[in-house]
């Protein structure tokens, strides 16, 4: 299957309908509505987490809960419900959308928590009430050839955002950056987009963290690079430690992309996926090195494994 083929299969598999949870009140896609008066909607004023299950377990919840309320804190917008209430929101959305129920059966998880309905102004005290949103899917993940035979990247010319300007730390709804970028990955028929900081040195991809191995070393960019903390990208760290890989963090350079021995991409959705090509240039032998081979691996076992112990969504 080409490349094209099969984002055109993931595509239809993702536009599978969701089922949404506004405020508390779950709805087929259709029914799903918001106020066009919410700041979400205005100004972007939001932030998110994408979540999937394995067994049926939301993966790594109490880290993504961390990551939203300290996005959300960046933005002085209080998540208005404890993390306990938003597991159990999740969990009647995931059992109203028929998942979490069995291998086949994982979801895929988006919550956002917007500023709420106001006003047209900035002032947040127009906005008392934030509204949460919660929308599940059944989990697609990427073809197995993405995997198998790695994929190509762009290096793009859009920047990532200065974090003196809308902080990349910040997992935020408001993703015009990402968007641009992406848009010159998709123009390239490329599965995703390699973004550099406003120094010039690389810093994450639109969707996704990144790493280069060289010399058996996985190297990725420091946080203050200006990225994204990606769930992923840590637990990468735990697994190799356990897999006896090395995986540090450095300043990357484009040289470093294309002298790389391996590259791969991290992400929630995507787990690790092996990048063979950038641009028009091959990286390493322009197939999934033994490094990142070995990541995938044990990622996958110790992800499953974290998640067996408990019963599935009840
Ligand atoms: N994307 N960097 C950016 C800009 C991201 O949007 C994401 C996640 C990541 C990887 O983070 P994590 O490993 O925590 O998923 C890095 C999610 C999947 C999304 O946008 O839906």
């Amino acid at each position: 299957m080409s490349f094209v083929t099969s984002q055109i299969l993931l595509y239809a598999q993702r536009s599978m309908p969701a089922i949404v949870n506004v405020n508390g009140r779950i709805s087929d896609q259709a029914h799903a509505a918001i106020s066009v008066f919410d700041h979400g909607f205005l100004y972007g004023e939001g932030v998110y987490e994408t979540l999937r299950t394995y067994n049926g377990q939301p993966f790594l919840f109490d880290r993504h809960m961390r990551r939203l309320r300290t996005s959300a804190g960046m933005l002085a917008l209080s998540v208005p419900l404890t993390d306990g209430e938003i597991d159990a929101r999740f969990r009647d959305t995931v059992r109203a959308a028929g998942l979490g129920d069995g291998p086949d059966r994982e979801a895929y998880i988006r919550i956002l928590v917007t500023r709420g309905i106001g006003e047209l102004t900035y002032d947040p005290a127009a906005c008392p009430t934030p509204s949460v949103v919660v929308i599940v899917k059944p989990n697609v993940d990427p073809a197995p050839e993405v995997f198998e035979r790695g994929v190509k990247v762009t290096l793009v010319s859009t920047v990532r955002n200065h974090p003196g300007s809308v902080n990349p730390l910040i997992k935020s709804n408001n993703l015009i950056n990402n968007a641009l970028a992406m848009q010159e990955a998709f123009r390239q028929g490329s599965f995703e987009g390699i973004m550099r900081n406003y120094r010039g040195e690389l810093a994450e991809c639109t969707q996704s963290n990144f790493f280069i191995v060289r010399d058996g070393v996985a190297l990725t960019p420091p946080i203050d690079a200006g990225l994204l903390p990606g769930i992923t990208r840590a637990f990468v760290f735990e697994v190799g430690a356990e897999a006896d890989i090395d995986v540090r963090e450095a300043v990357l350079k484009d040289a470093d992309l294309f002298g790389a021995d391996e590259c791969f991409l991290t992400s929630t959705t995507r787990e690790i996926v092996p990048i063979v090509q950038v641009d028009d240039r091959k990286i390493g032998s322009g197939v999934p090195g033994r490094v990142t081979q070995t990541l995938l691996n044990a990622f996958r076992a110790k992800a499953r494994a974290l998640s067996i112990h408990q019963p599935a969504i009840s």
